[in-house]
This record gives structure tokens, C-alpha cells and sequence, in this order.
């Protein structure tokens, strides 16, 4: 075995002593912007994404996720699927299952608005589709979960985890229909644009948040916050179809039912929702990428938290949530000494 710092070993093993029943572990990580061109200048090097995988084995976690900008989109689209092809194997090296989302960066519409090194529009052929990328960052290893049967590369799909009896639902707000105007333009371009549309609505309502037994609680893994302006880049809105996600959640924590219309024309939506008789009914939190930052807020009566990035910080957060304290207790790990960072909320 190579070498272990002791404060990479003495993370681990608090990580490892945290394991009890009722408490999920994860590995947190958000923003990568992987990129190849220009000698990895600007997103995280492969050293890195190699040190978050060993630190996710060391801690032995019940599962990792990176919170979207997996890659980072300046490039044409040939980089960009490279870019992703090399970061997905790289992070294979994590043994735990591998939760990703995607992020406003990684469907490569900056590119393709002619901001970033293409100065012209680039039309909807330079875009990479939601299926398309998770089909090169998650392939086969997507039949370790459960997804949409109809849409199995949609970018939404959760796994259940009995020790803690926590189900993780992966949604993704880069959910975009990509309308061409005459001039090869976007009407919606992913960098600037989240949203979420019927069929993963649909999906949220009908299936993910159903539950036999008693004694589930749910968090959700989406790249943009659709809850929370505080995790939102100044100026921005939250993403279109948001007051439905929120709509139906509020329908699951108070077993009530309910229908919800999406109030834009290229966002059309139409969810019904009836959780009178479902058996569990407790939504803990919405974990989130984005901003770049440790930020927590409780907006439109959801808690929502973000953590700094892998690119620029370096850093990421190992995650316990003890279902019988009602605790989330975030720890921040990087590469040095360990910064003040560590987070213990209550929900
Ligand atoms: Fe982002």
C-alpha cells in the first residue's frame, strides 16, 4: 500500500468509527471542471481526482458523488467527450458506488454560445445531450441503480441504503430541450439555463418518492439548488419547473396529494402526486454543487447545502448523517492541514 499521510489516515479513521446503524456515510465532491487542453490550467488535475477516489476507499463510504461540472465546456465537443471519457475512468477507481449529476458546464452549450474559445454559435451538434454524457461518464454501472425504465440515461435514478435507510435521488437541472433559432443560436443554453421537464417530473413524483415501509428518509443530489437563492450565483433564478420539484416534495413530507402545471411553454409539465398512503415521509436535505462554496440555507421549507469545489479549493466534504440524532455533520478534507471548515447541522 503507498504511503498514507496521518492526516489523511486519522480523516479515515473517524470516517470508518462514524459507521453505525442509522448512519450513511458519503464522499461529497463537486466542480471538477476537468479539462485536458492547456495542460489541465484550469480544471482539477488527475492527481487529484486519484486522491478524492483513495481518500472514498480509505474512508470506506457508502457511496460518492461529484455535484456536476464534472467537465468543463470551453472546448469543442470532441474535448468535452474526451474530457469526461478520461475523468469517468479516473473516478472508477472509487470502489463505492458512484452517484454523479450533471452541471451547468457539462453539456458543453458555453462552447457552443460562441463565449468560450468558439466565437460563433455553434448549434445544438456541438451540445452534449444528458444521454449521451451519462452514457460515457456512467454506462453499465447505471444497472446498479434505480432509474427511469423509459429513460435510463435521463439523469435521474436513486439507490436505497438500509443501514441508515436513506434513499439518494439523483436528479439533474441540466434537463434542457435544445431549440435551434435560424441563425444556430440556442433558445436555452445549459451554462446559463437549468430546468427540469416532464418525464423526470413524472418519474420524482410517480416512482422515486414512493416507499412501502415505514422509516425512510430521502436526500436528493442535484448540481443547481432548486430550492435556495442563497445557493444561487447572484442574478441567477432557480431552475425552470423548480416550484414543481418543491410542489411535489411538500406533498411527500405531509402525505397529501397534489397537481402542478409548468407555467412555461418550452418547460410544459403536468404532475399529479397522491402520497396519502405512502409509508415514509421524511426529507432530510438537497445537496448541491455550483457555487463554489459552503453555503446552507432553508428556503421554501427545504434545506439546502453546498460545498466548495475540486478545482479551485481543492477540497471536498465526507458526509455522516445520523438519522437518529436528525445531525449532518460535514467534514472538510484537502490535500493540507485540515482547514475549520467542518459543518454539524441539525434538520
Ligand atoms: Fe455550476
Amino acid at each position: 500500500m503507498d504511503r498514507i499521510s496521518n492526516n489523511l489516515m486519522d480523516f479515515a479513521i473517524a470516517a470508518r468509527e462514524s459507521k453505525k446503524p442509522g448512519v450513511l456515510s458519503f464522499l461529497w465532491s463537486a466542480d471538477t471542471h476537468f479539462q485536458t487542453m492547456d495542460n489541465n490550467v484550469w480544471g482539477s488535475s488527475p492527481e487529484m481526482i486519484e486522491e478524492v477516489c483513495r481518500a472514498a476507499n480509505l474512508c470506506d463510504v457508502d457511496f460518492m458523488t461529484v455535484a456536476g461540472d464534472l467537465v468543463n465546456g470551453y472546448y469543442d465537443i470532441t474535448h468535452q467527450r474526451r474530457d469526461l471519457f478520461i475523468l469517468s475512468r479516473l473516478l472508477e477507481g472509487c470502489r463505492a458506488p458512484l452517484m454523479l449529476t450533471m452541471g451547468n458546464h457539462d453539456d458543453n452549450a458555453w462552447y457552443s454560445s460562441g463565449e468560450a474559445s468558439r466565437k460563433d454559435y455553434g448549434g445544438a451538434e456541438h451540445v452534449l445531450t444528458k444521454e449521451n454524457w451519462y452514457a460515457i461518464a456512467m454506462g453499465s454501472r447505471l444497472g446498479g441503480f434505480v432509474c427511469d425504465q423509459e429513460n435510463p440515461f435521463g439523469g435521474w435514478y436513486y439507490k436505497d441504503f438500509p443501514r441508515a435507510r436513506i434513499r439518494v435521488i439523483a436528479l439533474t437541472t441540466t434537463d434542457l430541450p435544445y431549440i435551434e433559432n435560424p441563425d444556430k443560436s440556442l433558445r436555452y443554453y445549459g451554462q446559463w439555463t437549468y430546468g427540469f421537464r416532464q418525464e423526470q417530473l413524472r418519474w420524482l413524483a410517480e416512482k422515486a418518492l414512493r416507499f412501502d415501509e415505514e422509516g425512510w428518509g430521502v436526500m436528493t443530489l442535484t448540481h443547481v439548488s432548486y430550492a435556495a437563492l442563497a445557493l444561487a450565483i447572484p442574478g441567477e433564478k432557480l431552475p425552470y419547473n423548480s416550484d414543481i420539484v418543491m410542489g411535489v416534495i411538500d406533498c411527500f413530507k405531509n402525505k397529501k396529494s397534489g397537481s402542478f402545471e409548468g407555467a412555461s411553454p418550452d418547460f410544459p409539465a403536468e404532475i399529479s402526486c397522491d402520497f396519502t398512503e405512502n409509508r415514509s415521509c421524511e426529507f432530510i436535505a438537497s445537496f448541491n454543487g455550483h457555487i463554489h462554496s459552503d453555503l446552507q440555507s432553508e428556503e421554501n421549507g427545504i434545506l439546502s447545502l453546498s460545498t466548495e469545489d475540486l478545482v479551485g479549493h481543492r477540497s471536498f466534504d465526507l458526509v455522516a448523517i445520523d438519522r437518529n440524532k436528525r445531525q449532518i455533520v460535514c467534514k472538510k478534507y484537502c490535500g493540507g492541514p485540515r482547514p475549520e471548515k467542518d459543518r454539524c447541522i441539525t434538520y
